[in-house]
């Protein structure tokens, strides 16, 4: 029986060995998956602990994403370029860094919203870690702008040089919400929230969700609560909606296809994720 999990401070909130062991089973795969708390000064005799076990894989969330890069043997492309790593796996003895958050953001904008990012404009709230995986794959899969929004423009200027190299067809400027007419917001197709805001009722400063076009789009990273501000607020108007649960999907089914070499089980780990959101 093979051995996965997740580490994180705390870990005890993680979903995803909900969603990983309905998966699993449904596959068939005779493994189990483990929550394991993980303090920060712990995070290099953890990762020994990994080698010595032969834990298969694991999935990496706060406070360790950037931490545990130079601890690992190898890093993919996704993940260099997002400055973090959602997902290990062991190779054989070597831990190899994955990055599927960003993928996930991109999957779930084409599958929950109807919104493949290729030839978009959007507008990117937030420069913080998730805001670097968010931009990072929405250049790769093909945008044609991405304009940051942030509260602290420096944040966003470096965030745009650090990702600069891979956004070789995608033009991403910082947004200045004072300097810009309603006409950049009325050519937006898609807004995308990736800070935290609005898991406890905050509003975005210095967007004009009332200028959007009718058929642009609003995504929120965060999924809890179901309904932030945000988008209760381009619902209002009318607007196409999808919270960040879609994205949770959609990095652990890559995380999964990575681990096993087996795509995930379609609807498995949303429907486990629901069945057990009814429970508690
Ligand atoms: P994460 O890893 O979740 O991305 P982070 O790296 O701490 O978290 O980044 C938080 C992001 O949310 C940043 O873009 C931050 O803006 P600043 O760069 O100005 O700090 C943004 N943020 C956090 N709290 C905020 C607030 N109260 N108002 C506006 N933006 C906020």
């Amino acid at each position: 029986s093979a051995v996965y999990g997740i580490i994180g401070w705390p870990v005890r909130h993680s979903l995803s060995p909900v969603m990983q062991n309905a998966a699993f089973q449904a596959a068939g795969i005779d493994a189990v998956f483990v929550p394991f708390a993980v303090a920060p000064e712990r995070l290099a005799a953890a990762l020994e602990g990994m080698r010595a076990l032969q834990v298969a894989g694991f999935n990496v969330t706060i406070p360790h994403k950037t931490a545990i890069m130079p601890l690992l043997d190898e890093l993919d492309p996704a993940a260099r370029a997002a400055g973090a790593v959602n997902v290990v796996k062991n190779q054989n003895g070597r831990l190899v860094g994955f990055n599927t958050d960003g993928a996930g953001l991109v999957r779930s904008l084409e599958r929950d919203l109807g919104c493949p990012p290729a030839g978009r404009r959007i507008v990117l709230v937030g420069a913080g870690g998730a805001a670097r995986g968010a931009l990072a794959a929405l250049c790769r899969a093909g945008a044609a702008e991405v304009s940051v929004l942030n509260r602290t423009a420096a944040a966003a200027r470096e965030m745009i040089a650090l990702i600069g190299s891979e956004s070789v067809a995608t033009a991403c400027s910082v947004l200045d919400p004072d300097a810009v007419a309603a006409d950049f917001w009325q050519t937006r197709d898609l807004i995308v929230n990736a800070t935290s805001l609005g898991m406890h009722g905050e509003e975005i400063a210095g967007l004009a969700l009332a200028c959007l076009p009718p058929a642009a789009r609003v995504y929120d990273m965060v999924y809890s609560p179901p309904e932030t501000p945000l988008l209760a607020a381009a619902a209002a108007q009318g607007l196409a909606t999808a919270n960040g649960l879609g994205m949770l999907v959609a990095q652990g089914e890559l995380a999964f296809a990575l681990w096993t070499g087996t795509p995930a089980p379609e609807n498995v780990m949303r429907d486990a994720l629901s069945r057990y959101r009814d429970r508690t």
